[in-house]
């Protein structure tokens, strides 16, 4: 990859992330009125929930949302991205555990337990590299899914590392679809 679409690359994933910024995230309307009754540690509780739209989201595209002060990867995954993440077997994954905030801690990290529906059409999970905290491009690295050029981790279409020096998979955080086209977060 040249060194101009890389920078594309970068563009691209900033764009999302504003727009995503703009109009797609709705705090959960009947959290307000609890808000004004309590006291500040509400507004943190508030907060700890959002609901994102994600009807508009294509198949092999990602919206990235800005929760609790960290960007968030909601993929929307192609069939082949779901196959080449089953394909994977357990026992090429340097971290073997699910991280998935949904499941006990010991689930393995197969591609049905980090995905969100049964399907796995939509993977959820934190967009912070495991190892010093950037955050990866999508698209990208040698495994199809996201790549870390702080260092050169690179993840694969179910968002855990197979190579470079991140220790885990990306965290999958609490989550679920509260309505067929809304994902909750926290
Ligand atoms: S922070 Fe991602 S590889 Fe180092």
């Amino acid at each position: 990859m040249s060194h101009a679409e890389d920078h594309e690359g970068t563009r691209r994933d900033f764009l999302y992330y504003a727009t995503a910024g703009a109009g797609a995230v709705t705090a959960g309307a009947a959290v307000w009125p609890l808000v004004h009754q309590m006291n500040p540690s509400a507004d943190v509780r508030a907060l700890a929930s959002i609901r994102v739209d994600v009807g508009d989201v294509e198949p092999g595209t990602q919206l990235t949302v800005k929760w609790l002060g960290k960007p968030v990867f909601i993929r929307r995954r192609t069939e082949e991205e779901i196959s080449a993440a089953r394909d994977v077997e357990l026992s090429d994954l340097p971290d073997q555990k699910a991280e998935n905030a949904n499941l006990s801690g010991d689930a393995d990290a197969s591609d049905e337990n980090r995905a969100l529906d049964e399907t796995g059409e939509w993977l959820v999970m934190m967009g912070v590299c495991t190892h010093l905290g950037c955050v990866p491009l999508g698209d990208a690295g040698d495994f199809g899914g996201w790549f870390c050029p702080c260092h050169g981790s690179h993840y694969d279409t179910s968002g855990r590392i197979r190579k470079g020096p991140a220790p885990t998979n990306l965290p999958v955080p609490v989550a679920e679809f509260v309505d067929e086209t809304t994902i909750k977060l926290g």
